[in-house]
């Protein structure tokens, strides 16, 4: 599998996220996957239609977030869950997106992690039918539950169960991505 760029959102701003840690697992376990963009999340602005509406004034970090999403193969969206939603960093950059042309046929794959016992799992589903109108082809969600006792000192993962989880992930991601390549050029199916 050749290199491929994708978009990364991550939800946290925290040192130490254990959902930042979950993009940086998804490069360990698939080092083809290049994930960009993943701190930008954080530095963009509240979205304001009319900033939207005057690319004079856009910021450089929605410029540069919407170059990346448009140029990207597929997303990874690692987010916390916030009183049983998404966060308001991971929604914000999505809505970024809107008017940019969405996410069509971009293949998708939702995470979560926590310290808690659902792992996150609540900020999936109201972001679903928000993906599903931009045109993201949903892959996977990945859900860590107790993510301290699973992190090192360091923060990074390394309990097995975790780490064949996103390993699995990453493989049908990597499908879904060869799959969009040949659905593009007229070769699906074949
Ligand atoms: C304001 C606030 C609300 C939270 N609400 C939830 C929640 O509803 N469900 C949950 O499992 N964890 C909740 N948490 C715990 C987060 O999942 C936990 O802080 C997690 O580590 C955040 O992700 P991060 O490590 O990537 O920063 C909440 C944390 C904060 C600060």
């Amino acid at each position: 599998m050749a290199e491929r760029v994708v978009l990364g959102i991550c939800g946290s701003l925290r040192q130490g996220s254990y959902n930042a840690a979950l993009l940086r697992l998804a490069e360990r376990v698939r080092p083809q996957i290049r994930v960009v963009g993943a701190d930008l999340a954080g530095r963009l602005p509240l979205f304001n239609p009319d900033v939207e509406a005057d690319e004079a004034v856009w910021p450089d970090a929605v410029r540069e977030f919407r170059e990346h999403a448009s140029r990207a193969d597929g997303v990874l969206i690692a987010t916390p869950e916030y009183a049983h939603g998404p966060a308001g960093v991971t929604k914000n950059a999505i809505d970024w997106l809107v008017g940019a042309g969405g996410l069509v046929g971009k293949p998708t794959v939702l995470m979560s992690a926590s310290p808690g016992q659902a792992g996150g799992m609540r900020a999936h589903t109201p972001l679903m039918p928000t993906l599903t109108l931009l045109g993201a082809v949903l892959v996977d969600c990945v859900v860590v539950s107790r993510a301290g006792a699973r992190t090192d000192a360091s923060g990074e993962y390394v309990d097995p169960a975790v780490v064949e989880r996103m390993g699995l992930a990453m493989g049908e991601f990597a499908d879904a991505l060869s799959y969009a390549d040949r659905r593009s050029t007229g070769l699906a199916g074949r």
